[in-house]
C-alpha cells in the first residue's frame, strides 16, 4: 500500500525527524537478518546454517540455552549449533532465531514501554503459525516469523521518537482508525508505513516488509499471507494481547468468527506461557 499523507504540509517536518530517526537506530541482529533471507523450506547445508552463526557467540549462547529449555523437552543437552540444527530443524531455528533477536533489540527500550507490543506480537506470531496450518501451501514457520515482526514500526517510532511515542503508547484511543489519525497528526507517518521502511533498512525480505506495511488494510488483501497476519493482529488484540490500548478494540469481525472460535482457554494458556518463556 502507498502511503498517502492526509496533510502533507503538517507531515513533511515531523515525517523527516523520524527517518533520519530510524537512520540512525542500531541495526537488527545480521545473523538474524542472513537467516531470513534464505528461502524457508531450502535445502541448505548444515555445514551453510552452522557457518551463519560463526562469529556471533552471544546469538549463539542464547540459541543454545532456549534449546535446551524445559520448552523444548529435550532429554540430553545440546551444546553445538550443529546438534540443536539436526534435532530442532531449520525452519525452528529459523523462527527461534528472529524471536531472540527480536527480544534482544526491543530490550534497549524501557521494558514497561514495550512489553505489551512484545506480547501483542508473540500471540500474533503464534496465531500466524497455526492460521497457516488451515492451507497446504502456506509455511508456519513464515507467518510465524511475519506476525512476529509484523509491528516492529512501533519499535522504530519509539526509538525515532523517544519520550513522545512512549507517552503515545499509553494513551488510550477509541478504535484503530482513531489512533492512526493520532499517530500520523503526531508523528507525521504511521507505525506500518514505518515497519515497512524499517525492515527494508535493515535488510529483512521483501515480503516481510510488505507485510509490515499492509497489516492494518482491511480489504482486498494481495495475498492469503496479507490476510492471515491481519486477521492473527485482531486476534491478538481480543485475546487481550492488543498493540494499544483500544476502548472498542478486539472484536473480530464476521469473516473472523471461526477462526476467533477457535481460540479458547487452553490456546490462550498456550500462548501465555510463551509469552512468559521469553518475557522481557
Ligand atoms: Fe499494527
Ligand atoms: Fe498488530
Amino acid at each position: 500500500m502507498i502511503y498517502a499523507p492526509t496533510s502533507p504540509e503538517i507531515v513533511s517536518g515531523k515525517t523527516e525527524h523520524i527517518l533520519k530517526g530510524l537512520n540512525r537506530l542500531p541495526p537488527f541482529n545480521q545473523t538474524a537478518v542472513r537467516l531470513l533471507a534464505r528461502p524457508f523450506g531450502d535445502e541448505d547445508s548444515i555445514g551453510d546454517l552452522e557457518a551463519s552463526f560463526r562469529g556471533d557467540p552471544g546469538l549463539t549462547s542464547q540459541l543454545l540455552t532456549a534449546a535446551n529449555s524445559v520448552a523444548f523437552g529435550f532429554r540430553s543437552q545440546i551444546s553445538t549449533i550443529r546438534h540443536a540444527l539436526a534435532v530442532l530443524g531449520r525452519n525452528r531455528i529459523r523462527s527461534l532465531v528472529v524471536t531472540l533477536a527480536t527480544s534482544s533489540y526491543m530490550r534497549q527500550f524501557p521494558a514497561e514501554v514495550v512489553r505489551p507490543i512484545w506480547s501483542h506480537a508473540i500471540a500474533t506470531a503464534l496465531i500466524a503459525e497455526d492460521l497457516a496450518g488451515y492451507s497446504d501451501r502456506l509455511s508456519g514457520s513464515a507467518l510465524y516469523t511475519a506476525g512476529l515482526t509484523h509491528d516492529l514500526g512501533r519499535i522504530g517510532l519509539l526509538g525515532a521518537a523517544g519520550r513522545k511515542y512512549e507517552s503515545f503508547l499509553f494513551d488510550e484511543f477509541e478504535d484503530r482508525d482513531e489512533s492512526e489519525l493520532r499517530e500520523e497528526e503526531m508523528f507525521g507517518v504511521i507505525h506500518t508505513v514505518v515497519g515497512g521502511l524499517l525492515t527494508q533498512l535493515w535488510g529483512f525480505p521483501e515480503s516481510l516488509c510488505s507485510l509490515a506495511e499492509n497489516h492494518h488494510v482491511e480489504t482486498g488483501f494481495d495475498t492469503e499471507e496479507d490476510q492471515i497476519v491481519h486477521n492473527a493482529c485482531i486476534l491478538a488484540d481480543a485475546m487481550g494481547y492488543p498493540e494499544l490500548r483500544l476502548r472498542t478494540a478486539g472484536e473480530p469481525g464476521a469473516g473472523l468468527q471461526w477462526q476467533s472460535a477457535y481460540v479458547d482457554d487452553s490456546y490462550r494458556e498456550e500462548v501465555a506461557l510463551r509469552i512468559r518463556e521469553f518475557l522481557l
